[in-house]
């Protein structure tokens, strides 16, 4: 195994609390990186020797953002409807449809292109991890090749068969939940670590959001779910009751709500990059933090909702409208993505750690919601490696 000797951090972000405050941050640092994981974080003075070295000359080095919600499997654009609702024309869950029916056209080279120039984007702007889900195919053959194909990029890949009843089930609903939980799940599953329901009005019941992921859940996938999102309703209760690892989106909470995912240690996915793309009041993330609730933050990057696939973006509007301090915002977009996932190992900096981590071209992490939108990570790093 070759090691590899990262110096004159000038300040690194671990996520160890044990090196104090909620990001661990050490001043003056090194790490070495041996094969694909963490070996060592400390001072440079007391840095081991290593077979190479790189001096980053004061930068900043944080771990890599997870990114624990994107749909990146897709063809087409939607700028239009983003036009439209900038001048006051409402988000509406329909506009998928209009993404279903491009993607089922596309090839699968088309579709593979895609998710990989999305994919390049976010490793430069500091993602290591993202999780892909599937949703605009709906049909057997096509959730299994866009499952398929998210899975060439990412282990994190989630079935979301149940994102909107398709055009030719409109008069059938039950029937297409009996597909979704049917021969489509047979097709998905082994290409699948997630299962995911939008439950909302437009989409689908709690009922039926309960029945699609237990059958989910019975084949060995793991439940996630889109939650009140576009208002008030059953999404969150639903994804405390069959233990999901998030609830993704919480625009719209009751305290009932912030309660059950406290005590049911789910999740809190916040998406502000939506609530950006579609003009709507953004979640209060103070609100959940101070009932004791994991908020991670992603960017549910689409090209309906909203079609940024920048975790900085994400962390500036976090700080700037939803009451998160800096460090908080951080956190959210690294350790946060990683709970949301169940990847322990992932958006911290401790030994033993997978080395995934980005290079700032700045002094601090602060600089990330300090100076939004200027393309500060200069380097990232996956398992170890430059990409
Ligand atoms: O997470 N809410 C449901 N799904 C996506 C939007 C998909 C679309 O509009 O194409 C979301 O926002
Ligand atoms: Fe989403």
């Amino acid at each position: 195994m070759t090691s590899f000797l990262l110096t004159n951090i000038g300040s690194l972000v671990t996520n160890d609390p044990t090196h104090g405050g909620l990001l661990g941050e050490l001043h003056d640092a090194a790490l070495v990186i041996d094969g694909a994981n963490v070996a060592w974080v400390g001072s440079r003075r007391d840095a081991p020797a290593a077979d190479g070295a790189l001096d980053l000359g004061g930068r900043a080095v944080i771990p890599g953002f997870v990114d624990s919600h994107s749909h990146l499997v897709f063809a087409g654009d939607r700028s239009e409807e983003f036009a439209a609702r900038m001048t006051g024309t409402p988000y509406s869950a329909g506009g998928i449809r209009t993404t279903v029916a491009a993607t089922r056209e596309a090839t699968d080279e088309q579709l593979t292109a895609n998710v990989s120039r999305l994919v390049t984007e976010m490793r430069r702007q500091g993602t290591t991890t993202v999780e892909i889900k599937s949703g605009y195919g709906l049909t057997v053959a096509d959730e299994a090749r866009d499952l398929e194909i998210a899975g060439q990029f990412t282990d994190e890949t989630t079935y979301l068969g149940a994102h909107v009843v398709p055009s030719e089930y409109a008069d059938d609903p039950a029937g297409y939940v009996e597909l979704v939980t049917g021969p489509m799940l047979d097709a998905a599953a082994k290409h699948s670590k997630w299962i995911d329901v939008f439950v909302e009005r437009g989409a689908f019941d709690a009922d039926q959001g309960r029945t699609i992921l237990r059958a989910g859940i019975a084949r060995g996938l793991q439940p996630r779910v889109h939650a009140n999102q576009l208002g008030e309703g059953p999404g969150v209760q639903l994804a405390c009751e069959v233990g999901a690892a998030s609830a993704d989106h919480c625009t719209y909470l009751t305290d009932a709500d912030v309660d059950a995912l406290a005590s049911a240690g789910v999740v809190a996915g916040l998406l502000p990059a939506i609530e950006f793309s579609t003009r709507s009041p953004y979640p209060n993330a103070r609100r959940l933090l101070d009932a004791g609730v994991t908020v991670a933050l992603a960017t549910d990057c689409n090209p309906g909702s909203g079609y940024s696939s920048s975790m900085p973006f994400c962390i500036a509007l976090a700080v700037r409208e939803m009451h998160m301090t800096p460090a908080e915002a951080l956190w959210s977009a690294t350790a946060g993505g990683a709970a949301s996932l169940r990847r322990p190992h992932r958006g911290h900096l401790t030994p033993g750690s997978r080395a995934d981590l980005a290079v700032l071209d700045a002094p601090s992490h602060l600089h990330l919601s300090y100076r939004p939108a200027v393309p500060l990570i200069t380097q990232t790093f996956i398992a170890g490696r430059p990409v």
